[in-house]
Parts: structure tokens; C-alpha cells; sequence
């Protein structure tokens, strides 16, 4: 991989456009889900039987088309699904024997093979348009817009779909404005109780310290719940962008995330994302040229409750000399 440093807005206003106009942009996609449900159904096997057929047809990647993993797509219990990005196609319940007949009539031919889709239970009709899929038709994506949609391994691919462009902005706003305007969004926390994010940020911001720290917590500890697991496996940058932006508004320089033993592929993609920002220049010392120093650790753990960790953090900042604020808050 490119090794890749931005140093300012400039430098990734560049590098966006650089590859936005790139061949590989431009080409056809499929999209093999990578979440855990998908991934414990075969759908490792779906990824490389497209990626083998491709070569045997011409088709290899860099050539015309391209195939990749995403987070979870939604649908877990159809899996392991494939979307076809640009023709709005989902096929569920996929092996490696179906992915031939897909290569052949609809990347090729540009045929629905409907009975690769969905069966809708009251009309007992196969769809495979994906906007048709009364499971998505009434569902509106916020946070977890582009989980399903995007590699979370490929920082390019969260560039692509406006990633870090939040943050851009954030760095041209004071940290006052900031608060006002997610507070007047109404965003609200997902971790349980639904509390308000910018009066969160707001309090914060307005304890005397000159340590503060953003702890994301990725304990989950309700069984099915997910939202936690989904974002972090499915789009780990999304995460990092927000934290950054937390921090950037309450003058915080330390991020710690704590994410649950159980949630491997979380911990993995996590890992993986924090490293890439941090090379790409999104994390360290004067991120983009903007004079704003924050960088994040990962500390994984599971069945007690994330705070207990961070009390233990907040002791070792103590013990390495420090100033730690004395207190730790935990607000909501
Ligand atoms: C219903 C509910 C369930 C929670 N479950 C957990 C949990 O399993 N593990 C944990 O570390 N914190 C848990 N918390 C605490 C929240 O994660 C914590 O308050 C966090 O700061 C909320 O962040 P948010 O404002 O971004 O949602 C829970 C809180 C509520 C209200
Ligand atoms: S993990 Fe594939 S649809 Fe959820």
C-alpha cells in the first residue's frame, strides 16, 4: 500500500480528488458482507469465489470490476448477502457456487436473477432491488449510513464518501460554535439512556482541568444490542472522526477506546483503522496543520463496565507524573 502522509486541508483536498478520478472509483462493485454474522455463514468463501471467477473471465481486479468486503449489510439472518453497488441489486443467502451464474448474467449481462433475492413473505414474490425489500424500504440511516456500503479496511473508500470532511469543517468552527451546533442537531447518545451529546461536550468543556479525555465506550454489555459493534466493524473511521471532533470541541488530547473481548473483528478493524489514521496524519501531533494534537489507544476488555478501565487509566497518567484532573466525571 501507498504510503501516504497529509500534512493540510490542501494536501487532502488533493489526495480526495486524486482518488475520486481513479480508474478503480469508476468501476463496478460488488459488495460481499464481512460482518460477523455473514463471515460465520461462508461469506469468506463468497468473496474469494468472485475474486477467482473474475480472474478466470478477464475481469480481474484493476481491470473492470471490483469486489469487496463491507460491514454488515442489515439483512444477518439472509445471509451472507452481495450487493451489486451501482445497479441496486441484493442477493442473499449466497455461496460460492452461485457466484459464477451472478459474474455471468448480471455483471455481464446485466440480468436480475430473482431468485437470488429476497422471498417477501405476504406477496410470496422474489425481489432483489433493494429499495423494493420492504426491510429497507422504511429504514432512514444516520450513524450507520455507510456501513454496508464501504470497505472498512480502506481509509480511500470513507474518503470517497465524504470522510474527514466533517472534520475539516469542525477545524474551521471555535469549539463554542461546535457544542451550539450538535446540540442543536439533537444528536444523542447511543450507548443507552439517549443523552444529549452536545450538552455532554458542553459540561465537559466547562469543568476546570487542563487534562481531559474521550472515552468511547464499545462495552455493550445488552445482549443483541450491536449498534456499537456494527459501527466499529463496518466503518471504524466514522468512530475516529467523531472522537476527534469530540475532543477538538471539549480540548481533549487523549482518546481512549474500550471495546469488548468478545468483538474481535471489531478490536481488528478498530486496530487497523487507528493505525492507518494516525500514518495518513488524522491522528498526532497538529492533525492537518490545524495546531490540534490528539491520538487514540485501545484497550480491549469485556463483562464490567467501561468506566472501571478508565478510572484505571486515569491512575497510571497520575503515576507517569501527569497532571491528571484530580477527578474523573463521568458525564451520563
Ligand atoms: C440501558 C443502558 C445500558 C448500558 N449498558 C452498558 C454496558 O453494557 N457497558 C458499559 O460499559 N456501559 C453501559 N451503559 C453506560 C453507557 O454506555 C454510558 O453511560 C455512556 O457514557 C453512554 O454514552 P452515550 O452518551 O454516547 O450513549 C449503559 C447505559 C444504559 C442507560
Ligand atoms: S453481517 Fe451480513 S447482513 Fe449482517
Amino acid at each position: 500500500m501507498e504510503h501516504i502522509k497529509l500534512h493540510s486541508f490542501e494536501d487532502l483536498k488533493e489526495y480526495k480528488s486524486k482518488i475520486l478520478h481513479s480508474k478503480k472509483h469508476a468501476m463496478p462493485t460488488v459488495l460481499v458482507c464481512g460482518g460477523t454474522p455473514c463471515l460465520a455463514k461462508g461469506s469468506r468463501d463468497v468473496l474469494e469465489a468472485f475474486s477467482l471467477e473474475f480472474t478466470k473471465q478477464g475481469l480481474a481486479y484493476d481491470v473492470a470490476m471490483e469486489v469487496k468486503t463491507t460491514g454488515c449489510q442489515g439483512f444477518c439472518s439472509k445471509g451472507p448477502l452481495v450487493t451489486i453497488a451501482d445497479k441496486g441489486i441484493v442477493y442473499m443467502e449466497i455461496t460460492p457456487e452461485h457466484v459464477p451464474e451472478i459474474v455471468e448474467k448480471t455483471l455481464i449481462h446485466g440480468e436480475l436473477i430473482e431468485r437470488l433475492g429476497y422471498r417477501d413473505p405476504l406477496t410470496d414474490r422474489m425481489v432483489a432491488e433493494f429499495d423494493k425489500i420492504p426491510f429497507y424500504a422504511h429504514q432512514k440511516k444516520l450513524v450507520l449510513r455507510d456501513v454496508g456500503r464501504i470497505d472498512p479496511d480502506s481509509i480511500d473508500d470513507y474518503l470517497i464518501h465524504e470522510g474527514y470532511s466533517a472534520l475539516c469543517k469542525a477545524f474551521g468552527m471555535n469549539a463554542a460554535e461546535i457544542i451550539d451546533m450538535i446540540e442543536a442537531s439533537g444528536l444523542r447518545g447511543r450507548g443507552g439512556g439517549g443523552f444529549s451529546t452536545g450538552r455532554k461536550w458542553r459540561t465537559c468543556s466547562s469543568i476546570e482541568s487542563d487534562i481531559r479525555y474521550v472515552i468511547c465506550n464499545g462495552d455493550e454489555g445488552d445482549p443483541g444490542a450491536f449498534m456499537d459493534r456494527s459501527i466499529m466493524e463496518g466503518n471504524p473511521h466514522a468512530v475516529i472522526e467523531g472522537m476527534i471532533i469530540g475532543a477538538y470541541a471539549i480540548g481533549s488530547q487523549y482518546g481512549y477506546m474500550y471495546i469488548r473481548d468478545e468483538y474481535p473483528l471489531a478490536v481488528d478493524n478498530m486496530k487497523k483503522a487507528v493505525e492507518v489514521a494516525r500514518e495518513y496524519g488524522f491522528l498526532g501531533k497538529n492533525i492537518l496543520n490545524s495546531g490540534f494534537d490528539f491520538d487514540i489507544k485501545i484497550t480491549r476488555g469485556g463483562r464490567r463496565f467501561c468506566m472501571r478501565r478508565i478510572f484505571r487509566t486515569d491512575e497510571v497518567h497520575r503515576r507517569q507524573g501527569r497532571r491528571a484532573t484530580g477527578k474523573i466525571y463521568q458525564i451520563c
